[in-house]
């Protein structure tokens, strides 16, 4: 039987967060052991913002060594840079023809991202054709992602769709592999908002890549909620729910657990032992981190990534092209 194959990717614009690591990387590590993964470090998605040139390519180096230190094995899986395969872009720009104006429009990111801005890429309204692109190329049976991209995905799968209806079977449907718990992690500052790593304010996350102290700090200042109850309670009480979150996702406790185990002792202790399982479940990656980011390891990874990468999709790609009427080269 063949295995599932898994596609996903991370943009490399800035500082990670434990949301990307909670929602997202933490899958990722745990898949790799039962499908064939490649893990994408989105660089063309990148630019559909702005970017500091020196930047982005830290940004990018730096956001594989962060893959590797959080477990993802370059021997398992396929980690590579979307700008080292060109099919990415060539796919996209077709994709590009069959997604509609409309349904572009009606995406939420894009709606979210471009509101009040002053310049708006072309780049970030086609967007997720260029996400499809990278999923479809790849056969892609699952794609483990937060629950913020259920919407592309959904995109994905149409497009996906009407160029099968259109031109014969070419590509594989997939499906979206969203945590149950954990798909969306709040800003410790506003439980009403996603964390996220381009937050202006940095006490509203928690990066990856954090020292402890700085850990300490913005957890000890998260908001709370009313009462001083660790009580689980998403609707009335979705700061202290969302802090429960991340404390049964390092440690592997249910919400139940975890209520039961500060049951009578209010936020006070509760933010101090978060802190430190936090600080105790990143400690490693982060260790892990400093020795790669040092060392050639990650370039040549991401060089035998490619090449992996190329191999694996060229046989679609070409299917597509011979499909649409190229004349082949
Ligand atoms: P991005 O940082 O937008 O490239 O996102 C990379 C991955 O992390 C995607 O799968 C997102 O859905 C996921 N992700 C980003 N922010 C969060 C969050 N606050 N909670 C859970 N997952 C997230
Ligand atoms: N759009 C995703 C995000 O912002 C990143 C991404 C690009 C992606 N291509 C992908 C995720 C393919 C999964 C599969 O988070």
């Amino acid at each position: 039987m063949m295995m599932t194959r898994v596609f996903s990717g991370i943009q490399p614009s800035g500082n990670l967060t434990i949301g990307n690591y909670l929602g997202a990387m933490k899958n990722f590590v745990r898949l790799q052991h039962e499908a064939d993964c490649l893990f994408c470090v989105v660089d063309l998605h990148a630019i559909t913002v702005p970017q500091e040139p020196e930047a982005l390519r830290e940004n990018s180096r730096n956001l594989a060594a962060l893959y590797i230190a959080a477990g993802i094995d370059p021997d398992k899986a396929t980690v590579f840079i979307q700008s080292h395969v060109t099919a990415h872009a060539e796919l996209g720009w077709i994709l590009q023809c069959i997604a509609y104006y409309g349904e572009l429009g009606r995406m939420t990111q894009f709606k979210d991202k471009s509101a009040q801005k002053e310049v708006v890429t072309a780049g970030l309204f086609t967007y997720p054709a260029l996400m499809a692109a990278d999923i479809l190329l790849y056969q892609t049976g699952l794609v483990p992602v937060g629950e913020d991209q259920k919407q592309h995905l959904e995109l994905t799968r149409d497009i996906a769709e009407r160029f099968n209806n259109r031109f014969g079977q070419t590509f594989v449907v997939p499906e979206p592999y969203i945590p149950k718990f954990g798909g969306r992690i709040m800003s410790l500052e506003n439980p009403e908002k996603k964390m996220s790593k381009s937050d202006e304010s940095a006490g509203a996350y928690i990066a990856m890549l954090d020292e402890p102290d700085v850990i300490r700090k913005k957890i000890s200042r998260a908001v709370t909620d009313s009462d001083r109850e660790v009580r689980y309670d998403p609707d009335a009480k979705p700061a202290v729910s969302n802090l429960m979150t991340i404390y049964g996702m390092f440690t592997d406790m249910t919400m139940e657990q975890v209520e039961k185990h500060f049951a009578g002792q209010g936020y006070g202790p509760f933010k101090k032992e978060l802190a430190e399982v936090v600080v105790d479940g990143l400690s490693p990656i982060q260790q892990r981190y400093r020795e790669l980011i040092g060392s050639s390891e990650v370039d040549e990874v991401l060089r035998k990534g490619a090449q992996k990468a190329r191999e694996m999709c060229a046989g679609t790609l070409a299917d597509v092209k011979s499909k649409l009427g190229f004349v082949l080269a």
